[in-house]
Formats: structure tokens, C-alpha cells, sequence
């Protein structure tokens, strides 16, 4: 995920490379991204005195570790932007013990081709570092500022949404294989109109029932599937699944 956001980052030319410091353990899988130009070390104090806007990104059980590893370079000059899933922005002041800027992000995997959608909650932040920090996010996607208490529901529909519409696009795949496709066009076709689909919405702001209207003629073919997929509980298992994932996130 951090390479990814440094990625992002520098194929929009939101920064120059050398003003992006990455550190990690084990710095031989940041090759390509040294080469172009960004600075990579082991030091996490180094590298947050030097920074005015730190990223952490670690697994949940990393977080208190890395955290007091660095905290007492941190200042309320500087701002915490934490993608970890689960660890509460309290959770993260608590370990800090400094009151500064902190922010929770929740993007998902297509951050790293610049098309995430990232949820975002703060604290203790003034405009302009809420104006910085969304405008990182907005430079490898979309952004929506929610109250933190939804974080856990923004996992399920954005984060785990991504293997949701896999899922969805891979029966649609296996559906046209069946009806005479090969794999190869029929993936071609079902990934861009999935695409479409999904751009139909973000630019026209419509409802889904009013793009299907469009598409639905009486007695036709399309409406003829659609039915039989609501008949086979096709809404409801999704329904279903995201609740599902909703209640294992919420009780661990
Ligand atoms: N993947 C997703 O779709 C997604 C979406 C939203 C949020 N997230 C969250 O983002 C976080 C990262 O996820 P990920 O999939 O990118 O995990 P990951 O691939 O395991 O990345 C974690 C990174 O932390 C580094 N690290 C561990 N200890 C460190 C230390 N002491 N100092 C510096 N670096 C250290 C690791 O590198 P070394 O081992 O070399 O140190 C590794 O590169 C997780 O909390 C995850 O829940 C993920």
C-alpha cells in the first residue's frame, strides 16, 4: 500500500521524487522506485524528522512498534495520515502522546493505478491540512470525508468492494465462455462495459434502475436475465455477503 500511494504520487507529479522518503526493513523491493529518485532508508526517525506529512503504512500489529519508534520526532507542525485497518485514530493518539494532526485513510488496491476510492476521518486538523491531505488522496482517486465511526463499514464497500466486483466480473467472464466467447474477448468485453457501467453513474450521477431502464426493453432479453438473477437471489446474496463482512470486521 505504500509503495503504491508513492507510486500514485509520482505519476501525478503531485511531488518530486526526491521529496517522497519510504522506509522499510528490507529495502531490496523498493528497486524500481529508488531508481526513480525516491529516497529509501531504514531509519523511520530520519526520515519523520525530515517529513512534513507521514504516511503509515504497517499491518495492525506493527502499528504501536513503528509508532514509538518515531513519536518523539513528531510535532504538531506535522501531520499522521494512517492507512492501517482497524486501529482507531484514539488508538493512535494514545500511543503518540502528541497533540498533532491524524488522519485514518481507507483507500483499496486501485490506488495503485490511481483510482481509489479513499474514506478518510481526522482529528485536531485545521483546514489546510485537511485541504493537503486530500488533495494526496485526490491525486490517486476519489475521496470522501466520513465520521470515523463508518471507517469499519468504508472497509467492507470500498476495501473488500474491489473482491466483490472481481467476483462479479469473473462469473460474467465464465457466463460469456458459455454463450461462445474465449476467455480473452470475453474478458476484454465484460471488463470495459463493467467500466462503462461504473462511469455511467460517477458522470451522470443517475441511479442503477435508471441506467437499466435504458437498457430494458419489454419482453426483451435483458430484462428476461436480470429477473431470473433476482429470482436466483442475486441482490440478496451480495446484500447478504456485505453484511456478513460487515459483522465479522465489527466484532474482531
Ligand atoms: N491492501 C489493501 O487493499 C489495503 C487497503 C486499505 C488499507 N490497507 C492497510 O494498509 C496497511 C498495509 O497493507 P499492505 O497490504 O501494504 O501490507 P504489507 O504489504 O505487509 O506492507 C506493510 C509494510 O510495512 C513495512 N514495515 C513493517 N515493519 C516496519 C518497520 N518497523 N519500519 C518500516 N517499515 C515496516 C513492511 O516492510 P518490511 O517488512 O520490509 O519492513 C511492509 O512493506 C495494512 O494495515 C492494511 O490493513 C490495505
Amino acid at each position: 500500500m505504500g509503495s503504491a500511494i508513492a507510486e500514485g504520487l509520482l505519476a501525478s507529479k503531485f511531488c518530486k521524487p526526491a521529496d517522497i522518503t519510504i522506509t522499510k526493513r528490507n529495502l531490496e523491493t523498493l528497486g524500481k522506485l529508488k531508481e526513480k529518485g525516491v529516497k529509501i532508508t531504514l531509519d523511520n526517525n530520519d526520515a519523520v524528522q525530515n517529513s512534513e506529512l507521514i504516511i503509515l503504512a504497517v499491518k495492525p500489529y506493527q502499528v504501536s512498534d513503528v509508532l514509538n519508534s518515531f513519536k518523539k520526532k513528531l510535532s504538531t507542525k506535522k501531520i499522521l495520515v494512517s492507512v492501517v485497518t482497524g486501529v482507531l485514530i484514539a488508538d493512535i493518539e494514545a500511543c503518540i502522546e502528541t497533540k498533532m494532526p491524524v488522519f485514518r485513510a481507507m483507500p483499496n488496491t486501485a490506488i495503485s493505478i490511481r483510482e481509489s476510492m479513499t474514506c478518510m476521518s481526522y482529528t485536531n486538523a485545521a483546514s489546510a491540512h485537511i485541504s493537503l491531505v486530500k488533495k494526496v488522496f485526490l491525486t490517486l482517486g476519489k475521496v470522501v470525508v466520513i465520521d470515523e465511526k463508518l471507517m469499519e463499514a468504508a472497509t467492507i464497500l470500498g476495501a473488500c468492494g474491489t473482491a466483490y466486483a472481481m467476483r462479479f466480473i469473473r462469473a460474467n467472464i465464465q457466463g460469456g465462455i458459455e454463450i461462445g466467447f474465449d476467455v480473452k474477448t470475453a474478458s476484454l468485453i465484460v471488463e470495459q462495459t463493467v467500466k462503462g457501467a461504473a462511469e455511467l453513474l460517477l458522470q451522470n450521477g443517475s441511479h442503477p434502475e435508471q441506467e437499466i431502464d435504458k437498457v430494458t426493453t419489454p419482453k426483451g432479453c435483458t430484462i428476461a436475465g436480470l429477473n431470473e438473477m433476482e429470482h436466483q437471489g442475486f441482490s440478496s446474496s451480495l446484500i447478504k455477503g456485505i453484511a456478513v463482512s460487515y459483522q465479522k470486521i465489527a466484532k474482531s
